[in-house]
């Protein structure tokens, strides 16, 4: 079964072709997946375009997938070397996410479906980036707990079978990504700072500053408070925000990498502590993490310290942590195999908490 993923939640645009060999419907529904082979993917990321807003501006974000779409599938066809009819089905990134650019990659993937009269299939984001660590031959299975870390969700949940999912908590407030982002943000770095503020903490091996653990004797999830923590701190310091000095001058400022220490240090003792206390309350091995910020140094080596080796920690291969359309083709095509179909009048669900999702009947 070769399937055509469309992503286009946020502000990366992607489209990916992977042939899928679920076992059979059966298996692929009850403990695991099956698997997919990549034919050709492609994304397309606008950091570069809303860098200079300090953030994503969703009316930009549109119009950009609207402009690059119809390029990446040419390209990707070109180089699976197949063509439009060679594809037994579609699907597409149906929410959570920013709703006009949401609508863009779902009234693309329509107009293809029916043009070709292939299946389609709605899928949702969060459940993609949750099985991100399945796209690649591994020895994880259901149940699992699953870390989300992006820039827009931060949530532990119980994986109990492909397509049910029980949430354990999400953050009440700012994503880990966005705390990582807002805190790089005080500190000078441009938007998204998070990868760059990871570097300038790379620098240095201890900080003198120590930020509140936010939330960590209390239950749930909270980085909002990080947030006005740093921007005390960092007032304090620097006597002014410097928001625009480069990246590179940046990285070489004892100061800024001790408070990029300390900033890191937090999110991530948070992140492994509620994650060692969900896993022992639910009684849970295998711990699977996906999103942006799986892509974070710090926290792999913490939560590989934390649960030790062997086969109990995964992540989702570094390029597919961020958004991708691969993630979306691995959830579209187990999903399309057991017969899910999207209804004709549905649309995009900018609001899709994964514990909403339901196991294809
Ligand atoms: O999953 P993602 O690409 O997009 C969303 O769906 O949100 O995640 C992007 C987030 C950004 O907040 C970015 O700063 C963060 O992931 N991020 C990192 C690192 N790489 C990406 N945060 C900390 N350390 C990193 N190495
Ligand atoms: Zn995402």
């Amino acid at each position: 079964m070769v399937v055509i993923a469309i992503e286009t939640s946020c502000d990366e645009t992607a489209i990916a072709v992977v042939r899928f060999d679920g076992t059979s419907v059966d298996a692929v529904t009850r403990n695991s997946l099956g698997e997919i082979t990549i034919l050709a993917e492609r994304v397309w990321s606008q950091v570069a375009i809303h860098e200079q807003y300090g953030g994503v501006v969703p009316e930009i974000a549109a119009r950009e997938h609207l402009r690059v779409l119809p390029l990446l599938l040419e390209e990707v066809l070109a180089e699976a070397g197949l063509t439009v009819k060679d594809l037994n089905g579609i699907a597409v990134t149906r929410g959570p996410g920013l709703k006009g650019a949401l609508l863009i990659g779902f009234s693309f993937a329509k107009g293809l479906a029916a043009a070709t009269g292939l299946p389609l299939v709605g899928v949702n984001h969060i459940e993609g980036h949750l099985l991100s660590p399945l796209i690649h031959r591994s020895s994880l299975r259901f149940p699992f707990l699953s870390l989300i870390v992006s820039g827009g969700h931060t949530e532990l949940v119980e994986a109990v079978a492909p397509g049910e999912y029980r949430l354990i908590c999400r953050t009440m407030d700012d994503a880990a990504g966005e705390a990582f982002d807002k805190a790089a943000a005080l500190l000078g770095f441009r938007y998204p700072g998070g990868a760059a503020l990871s570097r300038a903490a790379e620098q240095v091996a201890e900080s003198r500053y120590s930020l509140p653990r936010v939330m960590l004797e209390r239950p749930g999830l909270s980085f909002s408070g990080l947030k006005t923590a740093v921007a005390l701190l960092v007032r304090r310091e620097l006597g002014r925000v410097r928001r625009d000095r480069a990246v590179e001058e940046l990285i070489n400022d004892r100061m800024i990498s001790e408070l990029s220490f300390s900033i890191e240090k937090t999110i991530v003792e948070v992140l492994v502590r509620k994650t060692m206390e969900a896993r022992a309350e639910r009684g849970l091995e295998q711990v699977a993490v996906a999103g942006g910020v799986a892509a974070n140094r710090v926290l792999r080596d913490e939560l590989h310290r934390a649960l030790g080796g062997g086969d109990t920690l995964f992540f989702a291969d570094r390029r597919y942590c961020s958004d991708n359309a691969v993630m979306i083709g691995l959830v579209g095509a187990w999903r399309l195999a057991a017969g899910e179909r999207l209804a004709a009048r549905s649309s995009v669900c900018s609001r899709w908490p994964i514990e909403q999702m339901v196991r294809p009947s």
